[in-house]
């Protein structure tokens, strides 16, 4: 699968389990929800990071300066999961914080699918696309291997470097 429509798919089911929160009532399974939503995030931002945006910064001067905004988008989303991770759905604080995250991985999804991924199909062609979705499908099937716990800690660390904490 191309890189693209792998990533889209991804966009897809963030959107479906945002609902999903939204929808459900029963506290166990919207902590469930919650923690799915937020392995996937976790995945989908690392694996932009290390297996495309790379090659899109390269690319040219509009390419660059759109991947050095969507890393300061992804940042902010990762800030947002670190304070969210661990809390329980009943907390009153918890659904504001869901909102606004929601509200965040929305505009950034929406801005790769309408400017950020037209451009980088021009810039790098099917064939490169095709492989580079090769490199996110095995990427995101090792780190679903992974913990949710782990991939927090590792987030964390990311987070904690690029805040200078
Ligand atoms: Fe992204
Ligand atoms: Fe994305």
């Amino acid at each position: 699968m191309g890189a693209l429509e792998f990533l889209k798919g991804q966009h897809r089911t963030f959107r479906e389990f945002f609902k999903k929160l939204e929808d459900e009532r029963d506290p166990r399974e919207q902590g469930r929800i919650l923690q799915l939503l937020i392995k996937l995030l976790v995945i989908h931002t690392e694996i932009e990071e290390k297996h495309l945006y790379p090659r899109l910064k390269v690319a040219n001067d509009e390419l660059r300066e759109l991947v050095l905004e969507s890393l300061q988008e992804h940042h902010v989303v990762k800030v947002e999961i670190d304070e969210i991770e661990g809390l329980v759905p009943e907390v009153e604080t918890c659904r504001p914080r869901i909102k606004v995250l929601k509200d965040l991985v929305f505009h950034h999804v929406d801005a790769e699918e309408q400017v950020v991924f037209p451009l980088a199909e021009k810039a790098c062609g099917r064939l490169a696309l095709d492989d580079i979705g090769k490199e996110l499908e095995i990427e995101t099937r090792r780190l679903e291997e992974k913990g949710t716990r782990l991939l927090i800690t590792i987030m964390r660390e990311e987070v904690r470097k690029k805040s200078g904490v």
